[in-house]
């Protein structure tokens, strides 16, 4: 497996409860390199952007709403494997499920505040590395 980036977002939830330098820190200790890092937010229309592909589903309005509530952290990060090892780290969408040691099982209240999102695939991570980061930023 060779060395290939990925996109993450520390959620709103975990921003407002002081917990995005201890998910940096996770991340870190996991062997993940932080490429570009920024703190943002996003209006309703840029979340509905984001996930797009959601649209659909029941929760859709809730998750827009909640991922517009206040500060996020955006990040480009890389390690071998990326992609799946971010997964790896965060934990099941609920936190219900997710194994001791992710960053879900630490932080996440339920299956909407999760405090984390991380790039499900390569076309993906791509698309959502280019949402948020210039040429420049990625270099
Ligand atoms: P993410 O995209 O944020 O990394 O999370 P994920 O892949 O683990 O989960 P996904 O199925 O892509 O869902 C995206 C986000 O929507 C919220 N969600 N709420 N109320 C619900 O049943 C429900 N299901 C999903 C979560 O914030 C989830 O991370
Ligand atoms: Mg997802």
């Amino acid at each position: 497996m060779s060395v290939e980036r990925t996109f993450s977002i520390i959620k709103p939830d975990a921003v407002a409860a002081g917990q995005a330098g201890e998910i940096l820190a996770m991340i870190e200790r996991a062997g993940f390199s932080i490429k570009a890092l920024r703190m943002t937010r996003l209006t309703t229309e840029a979340a509905e952007g984001f996930y797009a592909v959601h649209r659909q589903r029941p929760f859709f309005q809730g998750l827009v709403k909640f991922m517009c509530e206040g500060p996020i952290v955006v990040m480009a990060l890389e390690r071998e494997d990326a992609i799946n090892k971010l997964r790896e780290l965060m934990g099941a969408t609920n936190p219900a499920n997710a194994a001791e040691g992710t960053i879900r099982k630490r932080f996440a209240t339920n299956i909407e505040r999760n405090c984390v999102h991380g790039s499900d695939g390569p076309e993906t991570a791509e698309t959502e590395l280019r949402y948020f980061f210039s040429t420049l930023d990625l270099l």
